[in-house]
């Protein structure tokens, strides 16, 4: 009998396939990270990795909608994120502005409606102005909302919905969940159902706190500019075998 420090744990994904008929996941929130070590791998410097992996929300974007996820949140820039170099910083910002340039008209005409979740402050006016134009041309679309997480941290959205509270004079009493939910960034979306991060950490660092509080984890060592159609759908076949209780116990056990 081997040891119990002998075990090697099993891949989650081992021997599980995606459902088409199965249980699909309505919000999906991408950590995407591992840009920078993709690149190193390759001998390439950091930004290339950026470049690659902002090409790369368009392959997992179009895979989602067709495997009928209606939501996706991507984790673009924390406000973590401001510490880096102040290059690798001015780099992201422009890789921002030119991916909307491109890719605007496309998602405009794949009925693609856009959202951003963060904080403008900080954020370069004309960036600023180009995001809310991105906004306001794609609102009407209903194929997918790719939620973009820019200049976000999920402590900074619980203390901007606890100012806005604060401003609006509530008594404390009358402050429930509901009224903090009510305060968030995008209230109207649904809790992620899943949460995916790439580059094989194991943390959500600062990514959707609030709402992530029953989402389903997953960690793929993969680094993003390589996280496919393929992983995707794989990352999904492993949610749709996961028992999702929510502090309940199984009807099969009362
Ligand atoms: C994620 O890739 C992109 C951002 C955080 C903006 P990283 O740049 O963090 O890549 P690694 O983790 O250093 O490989
Ligand atoms: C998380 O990745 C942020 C984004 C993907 C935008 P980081 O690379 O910043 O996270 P840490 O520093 O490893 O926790
Ligand atoms: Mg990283």
């Amino acid at each position: 009998m081997p040891g119990i420090f002998s075990r090697t744990p099993k891949p989650e994904d081992v021997g599980v396939t995606f459902d088409p008929q199965g249980v699909i996941p309505v919000h999906v929130g991408i950590i995407m990270d591992g840009n920078g070590r993709w690149a190193r791998a390759r001998g390439m410097p950091r930004v290339a990795g950026h470049r690659a992996g902002t090409k790369n929300i368009r392959r997992v974007l179009r895979e989602a909608a067709e495997i009928g996820i209606q939501v996706l949140t991507v984790y673009a820039f924390s406000t973590e994120n401001w510490a880096r170099p102040k290059e690798e910083v001015e780099h992201l910002m422009r890789l921002i502005s030119q991916s909307i340039q491109e890719e605007l008209d496309d998602l405009d005409a794949n009925r693609v409606r856009i959202l951003h979740s963060g904080r403008f402050e900080g954020v370069n006016p004309s960036l600023q102005r180009e995001i809310r134009e991105a906004i306001e041309r794609t609102q009407h679309n209903d194929k997918i909302t790719l939620n973009v997480a820019f200049n976000y941290g999920g402590r900074a959205e619980i203390v901007d919905a606890i100012r806005a509270i604060i401003r609006e004079g509530l008594p404390p009493e009358a402050v429930t969940e509901e009224t903090v939910q009510q305060h968030l960034y995008h209230p109207e979306l649904p809790d992620p159902d899943l949460i995916i991060r790439t580059g094989g950490e194991f943390r959500l660092s600062n990514f959707l706190l609030w709402q992530a509080a029953y989402a389903e984890f997953y960690s793929t060592p993969v680094y993003w500019p390589d996280f496919d159609e393929a992983e995707l759908r794989k990352a999904i076949a492993v949610f749709q075998h996961r028992d999702r209780r929510f502090g309940k116990i199984k009807d099969t056990e009362r």
